[in-house]
């Protein structure tokens, strides 16, 4: 194209704005001339979740209006009552009691179109009867990074202001632990600790059970926590990690997925992971043999993070009002135990 005829396109597409322009302006005046006299958008339609069967509990708590609000939640309304089933905008299945047939699936009752939510915190190992689950559900709700509402059991976010000082010292490593199997691996890897390193077992395992609030005070006392989880799964971090340890003020030593999972989480200097080691013996002496200046590099993070705990089940389904506009819609795990189990 010569000069003269890419001006004259020029000119020509600078027209054709112009005229777009002038009828863009014409349709919002139309529109403004249009609304209601109140103006303004339509209040948010307040989401209802439906939660077919509290988690572990056949007593639901009291779940007054303000609930999500109170955990930062606008516009979200959770309940436990079967009548809303026709006008839910998610209904909410915990696996437990659908493993243990404590809580039915309405199928037959279900409007069409109505998102439902598959709900598990446990690992896969303790979670059964997910053969007959599939095609039914749309997004899940799990502690896994790939959930369509991913819930962690807790996680750092920024805080200023000094940290909180650390607990005193008296003593090396404890665990708490109720359920001890040798299958496990995290029950084999302590009986190859146990004769290198001074470990001390509470909860119902040794008959040396904490109340709920001895709990994190006892364990601050020692150098480090044995945060082993009950199975090794992707992306299974517990409280035995968040709470136990990082939120007590003792450094956690971890059995669990690997070390750069972790690392997605919290500072790689933040735990020292059983991985790290060859050897159960090379762990212990790595531990006992610690000096103070490397002990306090464990807890650096502690000037720039806290930890932020997520135990609360309300806390948990508010999370799905906060993603609802983003959730995929029409998707249906097909094969929800091949997706969990794999
Ligand atoms: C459950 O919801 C129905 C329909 O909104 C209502 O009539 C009923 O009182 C509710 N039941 C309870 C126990 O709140
Ligand atoms: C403490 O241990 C670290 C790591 O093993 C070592 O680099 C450092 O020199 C030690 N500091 C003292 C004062 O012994």
């Amino acid at each position: 194209m010569n000069s003269a005829g890419y001006s004259l396109s020029r000119r020509l597409r600078a027209v054709g704005v112009l005229a777009g322009a002038a009828l863009l302006s014409a349709i919002w005046l139309l529109w403004l001339l249009g609304s209601p006299p109140t103006g303004g958008p339509a209040p948010p339609h307040t989401l209802i979740i439906l939660i077919w069967h509290w988690p572990f509990s056949d007593r639901p708590p009291e779940l007054p209006s303000n609930t999500c609000i109170s955990f930062g939640v606008a516009h979200c309304h959770l309940s436990t009552n079967h009548s809303l089933l026709a006008s839910a905008d998610a209904v909410v299945f915990h696996h437990r009691e659908l493993q243990t047939q404590q809580a039915r699936l309405p199928l037959a009752k279900r409007p069409r179109g109505q998102p439902w939510v598959w709900v598990s915190m446990e690992s896969p190992s303790h979670t059964h009867g997910l053969g007959r689950l599939g095609g039914i559900f749309n997004w899940v709700l799990s502690y896994r990074r790939d959930s369509d509402i991913f819930v962690p059991y807790g996680q750092l976010e920024p805080h200023q202001g000094p940290a909180p000082p650390l607990p005193a010292k008296k003593r090396v490593a404890a665990w708490v632990v109720s359920n001890f199997q040798e299958r496990q691996r995290r029950v084999q890897v302590y009986r190859q600790l146990a004769p290198h390193l001074q470990v001390d077992v509470f909860g119902r395992a040794n008959r040396q059970p904490l109340c709920a609030n001895c709990l994190l005070p006892t364990v601050a006392q020692y150098l480090f926590y044995l945060s082993f989880e009950n199975s090794q799964h992707q992306d299974y971090i517990t409280e035995k990690f968040w709470r136990n340890a990082l939120a007590a003020g003792t450094v956690p030593v971890v059995l669990g997925p690997p070390r750069a999972t972790y690392e997605a989480f919290a500072p790689a200097d933040a735990f020292v992971h059983v991985d790290d080691f060859s050897t159960a013996q090379e762990l212990a002496s790595f531990l006992a043999n610690m000096n103070e200046s490397h002990y306090r590099r464990y807890f650096a993070w502690r000037d720039r993070l806290r930890v932020r705990l997520f135990g609360d089940w309300r806390e948990r389904f508010c999370a799905i009002c906060t993603h609802y506009p983003h959730l995929p819609r029409g998707q249906v795990y097909q094969d929800l135990q091949g997706w969990f189990q794999a």
